[in-house]
């Protein structure tokens, strides 16, 4: 939500900051702005053009100074438009500040700053950060005290990069939302996450709460140390561990489909060397009073599957909540319980906070976590990673099969027949490499043809399946922006099928097991006039179209998803949408 990016060094500034920019751009593409100290003073521009179109215009007007910031929004506070495109200034325009956040005193803030005779030009609650610094210097305060005061003065999450005119260092702070500094050969380069900067640091420092730091060309250094020499020493770089190509789309169009097709290789990674805390996480599990899997959204869907595993192969119970409901849960947590929280990014503000309300009671934290670097990762007391490699699309893909594979290997840990577990996993990986091929993706395409004169889809399962059925909507609704709505198979007589009309696309999940329900299921819906599109193990008498997704037990719905991840896809091709941005989406909301 929201990527800030900047640079210190002997390079112009610009073309570094709008490269990074696009890297930025799945956190959030309402608007974009950039800053550079040039000899003429500060050049400022903002837009709420395409960032690449944006690169265009700037470049060629670009100053060639060497210390700069830059942004690229989701709107929060505030409508996407120009007068609320970072970065933001003090009255007298030399203070210049990008924010990643929500500020919850904003609106206080702002009256007092207003009291003071400072004068907002945009609705943002993050323009309130350059006139408290713009305050504090008219109160006497040097900036590296001004700075260093934001704390007191900021309720609610941020990460900051702050610069003034005729200063050669950024000013660094962060609480709650995400801020590291890429480091290289006397160059700086503070971001809100690393494949930004990946083209030209190699080594990463990790920059703790409200701990605050300013960086120049003569180096790092940590602000209101009190001056010792220890408290000024800056944490320890650490190496970067991903590599350029896998932050760029290659040969693909879109990141999404690159990241669809990377999900054979994905879960290979998971199964091949399974990582070793999985072990220590089935030892939690299996002395755990209660557990409960948290998540948002996709990652919700996983917590669902993790339930839905326990149930039918622990004969255990346990309890998947959508993180920003789990305060209503949290209480009847004791010390013993176990909390599975799942995540991509690591860095889901509803997410973290459940982690928090888990701690609060006493209970123990698994997390389920793509990015190895983030906050959910210092927050749990063990940690499954998820191998998945970055996910730059904001829809996700490979970080979902990845979760249900280490879900069904945590399970295999716990279960009676742990062979039986291993196996069905291996059977859906293999069927991944039929469902990714191009064949199957020009099938999936004919399917988006014939769906995408309708306004409507159904989607259909039970069980496992009807997680798929959760998840493949999901997906339909945010990369094609098409209304789908999924139900258990059994729930279509209690309601839903007033729905159903004269040639209403369904799409029903099963897989053998389950061939008998599913027909009677198809039968009540043709009946009704619906056009049947099936996704399992062999078509039903009533399929118009079928896709075959070979059985693999429990572990089916890793190998279902995928077409319908493709069906997303091409689905927003034909309505010529932009699959990687989704209208008023972000990769990571670090906002609750
Ligand atoms: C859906 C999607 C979102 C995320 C959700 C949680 O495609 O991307 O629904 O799943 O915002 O994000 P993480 O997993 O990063 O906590």
């Amino acid at each position: 939500m929201c990527g800030i990016a900047g640079y210190v060094g002997a390079r112009p500034a610009a073309p570094i900051l709008l490269d990074s920019l696009q890297r930025l751009e799945y956190r959030g593409y309402d608007s974009c702005g950039i800053a550079v100290l040039g000899d003429a003073g500060v050049f400022v521009r903002r837009s709420v053009s395409p960032i690449s179109e944006f690169r265009n215009e700037v470049l060629p007007a670009a100053p060639e100074g060497t210390i700069g910031l830059a942004h690229t929004r989701w709107a929060t506070h505030g409508r996407a438009d120009l007068a609320n495109a970072h970065p933001l200034v003090s009255c007298d325009g030399k203070i210049l500040v990008v924010h990643n956040g929500v500020l919850e005193n904003a609106f206080e803030l702002r009256d007092r700053l207003i009291a003071q005779g400072h004068r907002f030009t945009s609705e943002t609650d993050s323009e309130t950060i350059p006139h408290l610094l713009e305050q504090a210097l008219a109160e006497g305060r040097t900036m590296d005290e001004a700075v260093a005061k934001l704390p007191e003065q900021l309720v609610g999450s941020y990460a900051i990069v702050a610069m003034r005119e005729g200063h050669d260092e950024l000013y660094l702070l962060r609480s709650g939302s995400p801020l590291v500094v890429g480091i290289g050969d006397g160059e700086y380069f503070p971001a809100s996450d690393i494949p930004s900067f990946l083209p030209y640091a190699q080594r990463v420092i990790y920059l703790h709460e409200n701990d605050p730091f300013a960086v120049g060309r003569k180096g790092i250094r940590r602000l209101g140390s009190g001056g010792t020499a220890a408290e000024a020493v800056p944490p320890l770089p650490q190496p970067v561990s991903l590599n350029v190509e896998s932050v760029s789309k290659g040969s693909f169009e879109h990141f999404m489909i690159k990241e669809i097709m990377e999900q054979v290789a994905a879960i290979a990674r998971l199964t091949d060397a399974p990582p070793p805390s999985l072990a220590t996480a089935a030892e939690l599990m299996r002395g755990a009073s209660s557990v409960k899997f948290v998540g948002a959204g996709t990652s919700y869907h996983a917590g669902l599957f993790g339930q839905f595993l326990m149930g039918t192969l622990l004969h255990t119970d346990s309890e998947a909540c959508v993180s920003s409901e789990f305060e209503f849960r949290a209480d009847t947590l004791r010390p013993g319980s176990v909390v599975i929280a799942m995540s991509q990014s690591g860095e889901t503000a509803d997410t973290l906070q459940a982690v928090r309300f888990a701690r609060d009671r006493g209970a123990r934290v698994i997390g389920l976590v793509n990015s190895e670097s983030s906050s959910l990762t210092r927050a749990a007391d063990v940690v499954i990673p998820l191998r998945s490699g970055p996910e730059l699309s904001v829809a996700a893909t490979k970080s979902y099969t990845s979760q249900l594979v280490a879900l069904n290997l945590l399970v295999e840990h716990l279960a009676a027949d742990p062979t039986g577990v291993a196996r069905t996993i291996l059977q859906a990986r293999d069927s991944l490499y039929e469902l990714t091929s191009d064949s199957a993706r020009s099938y999936m395409a004919s399917l988006a043809h014939s769906l995408a004169r309708h306004n409507h889809l159904l989607l259909i399962g039970r069980g496992g399946h009807y997680v798929t059925a959760l998840e493949a909507a999901l997906k339909i609704k945010e990369v094609a922006g098409f209304a789908s709505q999924a139900f258990p198979g059994g729930e279509m007589k209690h309601g839903p099928l007033a729905l159903v009309g004269e040639g209403s696309p369904v799409i029903l999940f099963y897989d053998r097991s389950q061939l008998a329900r599913a027909e009677l299921a198809a039968s009540e819906l043709g009946t009704r006039g619906a056009a049947i599109y099936t996704v399992g193990p062999q078509p039903l008498r009533s399929s118009s179209l079928h896709i075959r997704v070979n059985d693999a037990g429990v572990a089916t719905p890793i190998a279902q998803i995928v077409p319908m991840q493709l069906l997303a896809y091409e689905l927003a091709k034909l309505r010529q949408l932009d699959p990687d941005h989704p209208r008023n989406l972000a990769k990571s909301v670090t906002v609750l």
